[in-house]
Parts: structure tokens; C-alpha cells; sequence
């Protein structure tokens, strides 16, 4: 059974449901955020939206005051400075974000990110007084090799700080082949997994599963041990189906 988890400043809840737009938006898709905020809290369940970058701002008026979190894709390790096209920590806080997605696999694989450099990030993200969520996973090829965990504990050893802030950080279980991909991992091996990072994080610390969350495999997905959550990419375009999603996690509240 999932232990009750903490929201960064909201009451008790067990799940958490985080949307990643990726690099998806315009501003005529605001209105989605609206159709979230219209549609009221479910309860024990807490959601955020990290929209892109030049939609935070707007973003930020559309969710003000609302239950709905805003949080950035990644941020810069340096508070400021000559780094073209990079945004600070700082920058995501003042924009109004409080959660920022870092080490996503994509990230990973399109911009070279270290383990070194994700936990850099991480202290920046603690500086700016965000939460980070810190996304590990396998490839299909380390998967295929047995080595799941192994490459899941390595990746989390090496992108967290050391003394880790509890309260302050999130996990998400990303396997690589299961984003976009519409595959996922059967619920016995997400549990095994998760069992494995719980056992090397602080207690209480939530831990997401992304890959090809849906609608209709979220309940499966959230039911498993030790998930306590969802980072969930393509189904959260769309109010409905994100919305779907945070219903099926409020089944899971305990
Ligand atoms: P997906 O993406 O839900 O579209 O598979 C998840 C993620 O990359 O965070």
C-alpha cells in the first residue's frame, strides 16, 4: 500500500499527477488549463502542468489560485548568466512555477545531460525553492540486458545531491521504451522497480510512473505499490483525458 504523501503546500494526498506538455503549446491550447480549473479538485489527488517554457507566464495567470500546480521542464544550474536560450531555476520561480521536471530521458538523450549535470540542476531547483521531479529509466537495449535496475539506481545515485531534501524532491520511473511508445511495463515489474527506489530515497518521498499513462490504463498503472503517481506526457494535451487520469488516482487515495 502506498504511504500517505505529502503535497508541497497542500494537505494530504497520495497521488500525484504531473502533466509534461514537452515541447506542445500555443497559447490557443490554454484553455485546456482552464478546463482543469473549471473542473475542481479531485480529492487527495494533486496536479500540475508544466507547459513550455514561453507558456508559463500565461499559464501561471490562467491556474493563479487554483488547485493546479505549474512547473517547468528543465532549468539551467546557474542563478543567471551568458547561457543563450537557457532559464533559471530562479527565472521558472518567478514565472510562478514550483515543480520542475529534471533529467527527463529526452533531455538525456537530445542535450547530453550527465547525471552530474541533473544533480547540479537539482541543487538549483532546491536554491530557487522548487521541487524537483527527477526522471530515471532504462533503454529497451539495458532492459533487454537485465539491467534495469542497475541503470535506474546508478542514474538515481548520480542525479541526487547528497544530503537529499525530503519533501522537497519527487521521483519519476520513466522507462525509456514506454514513452510515446504506448507500451508499458507490466504491473509487477513497475512495482519491483519502484520497491527498488524507494528503498534508497528518504520515506515519503513520491514516486511517479511515466510512459504512455492513458486514461484507460491509468487505474492499472496507479494501483501498483509504491506508485504514487503519474508523470504523464501526450494524454495531458487534453483536459479530458488528464483529467480522466487525476480521477482514476483518486481511486487510490488512502
Ligand atoms: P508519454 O510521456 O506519456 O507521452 O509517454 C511521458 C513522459 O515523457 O513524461
Amino acid at each position: 500500500m502506498n504511504a500517505r504523501r505529502m503535497a508541497p503546500g497542500s494537505g494530504a494526498v497520495v497521488q500525484q499527477i504531473v502533466g509534461n506538455w514537452k515541447m506542445n503549446g500555443l497559447g490557443a491550447e490554454l484553455g485546456e488549463l482552464d478546463a482543469l480549473v473549471a473542473a475542481g479538485p479531485v480529492a487527495g489527488v494533486s496536479l500540475a502542468i508544466c507547459p513550455p517554457a514561453t507558456l508559463l507566464s500565461r499559464a501561471a495567470g490562467r491556474l493563479a489560485g487554483s488547485h493546479v500546480m505549474l512547473g517547468g521542464q528543465d532549468c539551467h544550474a546557474a542563478q543567471s548568466g551568458a547561457h543563450t536560450g537557457d532559464i533559471s531555476a530562479e527565472m521558472l520561480a518567478d514565472a510562478g512555477a514550483r515543480l520542475v521536471i529534471l533529467g527527463h530521458s529526452e533531455r538525456r538523450a537530445d542535450h547530453g545531460e550527465t547525471d552530474a549535470c541533473v544533480r547540479a540542476k537539482v541543487e538549483a531547483a532546491w536554491r530557487a525553492g522548487l521541487t524537483p521531479i527527477v526522471c530515471v529509466g532504462e533503454t529497451a537495449a539495458e532492459r533487454d540486458a537485465g539491467c534495469t535496475h542497475e541503470v535506474v539506481l546508478a542514474q538515481l545515485s548520480g542525479s541526487l545531491p547528497q544530503p537529499l531534501r525530503a519533501g522537497l524532491l519527487m521521483v519519476a520511473y520513466e522507462p525509456v521504451w514506454a514513452i510515446g511508445t504506448g507500451r508499458t511495463p507490466t504491473p509487477d515489474e513497475i512495482g519491483a522497480v519502484h520497491q527498488a527506489i524507494a528503498g534508497v530515497l528518504p520515506p515519503d518521498t513520491p514516486i511517479l510512473y511515466g510512459g504512455s499513462v492513458r486514461p484507460e490504463n491509468a487505474a492499472a498503472l496507479l494501483a501498483v505499490p509504491h506508485v504514487c503517481g503519474a508523470l504523464v506526457g501526450g494524454a495531458s494535451l487534453k483536459a479530458a483525458d488528464f483529467l480522466a487520469i487525476a480521477r482514476a488516482a483518486g481511486a487510490f487515495v488512502r
